[in-house]
């Protein structure tokens, strides 16, 4: 079969990598209309970072695995077209910071009405909205011609920095589809996809609404947890209880879990608010304002999050921060990857320059530029700096903020450290990563997320 993706991002990069790699006898191109990005597919520097991405994509790239521009004629060739093009929230218009902005799905579902000359299967792989699949639908029956179009949701449950592994042995694969004879065959085609290497009885299948909606409800859920964890971390702060102690405790109960317990300055990624915001929306949209109250306290929560991490940075260091060097320890919204997206390493730093401080910031892979957008600065910014390790970071600060949980971070020399910054040397571990009894022995005003 001929495969195409079209979206060449953090999702349908990887995702067609592993199909690729595991299914032989198909052929997937993956097409994108950012020609830098798809160079950058087809070069030695991927354009996403994923331990073990490298050497699938190495090994299937031009045998049965394509990246191109040319998105006319991939679909024109293929059978199966997934769509994995970004799906932001909308920032104008009606539900502005909330909806999210379906034009480049809508734009790729046109565009297959327009240059398509046989029958397709378009399956869904971004994460949408309830009921986007009906827009998809009508989009293309009523530019139809003749021709068959059976739409499909198969949302993508892998986590960034552990995308190959998960991709490799998903907890399971969701598949919904039109209860239909052709919805039921276009569904087990893709079955058949994924049970080349994925034990069938972890390929579920649904109808195209409860699959949907299950993407935005795990979402929902993870982050709910996190969201959960966090607020009983500012009461541990607030008494002599350890905020990892009681998640461990409570995550014993096989109920609960242990699993997603670890307090934070706050998750990020592209997913979690995205779709937090996507589910309130769709409540309100159906009249239902107490659980879109209900999904919405777990943003609350998380900003709330972010912003108490700076103002106990602040209100530490003696209630101000201006032209202090304060050294930030990862920028990524998690260790393992480039990605920045929705970072809470951005809202802290925003914080910490609008009280003037001076940072000094170092990530192993996130690059330059791409900090200077997320904070919305020039390049020559008096008040940040980048620097290409942590002891550059450090030497001189006023305080160590640890932002991402890198294992770098952890086989740090902290007594080198410690000898070359400001005394009193402040570190605030927003991840709960390092050993704060030994960063005290050495001589650290050191302070976790969660302990009292
Ligand atoms: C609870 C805790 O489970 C227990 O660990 C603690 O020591 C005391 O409180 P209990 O109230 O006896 O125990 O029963 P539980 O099984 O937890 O159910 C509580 C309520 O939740 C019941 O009304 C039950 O019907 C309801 N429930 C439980 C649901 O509605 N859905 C579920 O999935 C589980
Ligand atoms: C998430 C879902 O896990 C994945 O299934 C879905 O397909 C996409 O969204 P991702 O955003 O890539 O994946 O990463 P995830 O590992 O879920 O972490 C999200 C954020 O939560 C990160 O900022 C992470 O640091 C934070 N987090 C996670 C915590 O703060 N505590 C935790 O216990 C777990
Ligand atoms: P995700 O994390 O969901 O994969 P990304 O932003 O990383 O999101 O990737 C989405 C990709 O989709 C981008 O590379 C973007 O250029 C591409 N894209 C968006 N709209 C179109 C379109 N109409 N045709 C082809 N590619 C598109």
């Amino acid at each position: 079969m001929k495969i195409c993706c079209i979206g060449a991002g953090y999702v349908g990069g990887p995702t067609m990598a592993m199909i690729a790699h595991q299914c032989s006898e198909h052929t997937v191109t993956v097409v994108d209309i950012n020609q830098a990005r798809i160079d950058a597919w087809n070069s030695e520097k991927l354009p996403v970072f994923e331990p073990g991405l490298d050497e699938i994509v190495a090994g299937a790239r031009g045998k049965n695995l394509f990246f191109s521009t040319d998105i006319d004629q991939a679909i024109r060739d293929a059978e199966m077209i997934f769509l994995s093009v970004n799906t932001p929230t909308k920032t104008y218009g009606v539900g502005a910071g909330r909806a999210a902005d379906l034009r480049y799905i809508e734009k790729c579902a046109r565009k297959i009405a327009e240059v398509a000359e046989n029958d397709k299967i378009v399956v869904e792989k971004s994460t949408l909205p309830v009921r986007t699949a009906e827009s998809v639908k009508r989009i293309l029956e009523s530019n139809s011609n003749g021709r068959k179009f059976q739409i499909l949701s198969n949302p993508e449950f892998l986590a960034e920095g552990t995308a190959m592994t998960d991709l490799q042995a998903p907890d399971r694969v969701l598949i919904g589809g039109d209860q239909t004879p052709e919805g039921k065959l276009a569904i087990q085609k893709l079955v058949d996809v994924y049970a080349t290497w994925v034990p069938r009885e972890r390929v579920l299948t649904t109808n195209l609404w409860s699959s949907e909606l299950s993407k935005l409800t795990a979402n929902a859920f993870l982050a709910q947890r996190i969201s959960s964890i966090n607020a009983i971390s500012a009461l541990c702060e607030a008494t002599e209880a350890n905020v990892d102690e009681v998640a461990h405790a409570i995550g014993t109960d096989s109920r609960i879990g242990p699993k997603f317990l670890k307090a934070s300055v706050g998750f990020g990624g592209s997913c979690f608010q995205k779709d937090i915001l996507n589910l309130v929306y769709l409540c309100e949209h159906f009249g239902l304002p107490e659980v879109a109250a209900y999904w919405n306290s777990v943003i609350e929560m998380n900003d709330y999050q972010k912003h108490r991490f700076s103002h106990r940075v602040i209100s530490a260091m003696f209630n101000t921060v201006s032209d202090k060097k304060i050294a930030i320890l990862g920028f990524a919204f998690k260790k393992d990857t480039n990605d920045t997206r929705e970072s809470a390493a951005i809202y802290v730093c925003q914080d910490l320059l609008d009280e003037q401080a001076n940072l000094a910031i170092y990530d192993p892979k996130v690059e330059v530029e791409q900090i200077q957008r997320d904070l919305g600065i020039d390049a020559d910014h008096p008040n940040v700096s980048y620097c290409k390790d942590a002891y550059a970071a450090t030497r001189d600060a006023h305080a160590i903020l640890v932002l991402t949980e890198w294992d770098e971070f952890k086989a740090l020399d902290f007594q080198r450290i410690y000898d070359q910054m400001q005394l009193p040397a402040f570190l605030f571990d927003g991840r709960n990563l390092l050993d704060l009894e030994a960063l005290r022995e050495i001589g650290f005003e050191a302070s976790g997320i969660g302990k009292g």
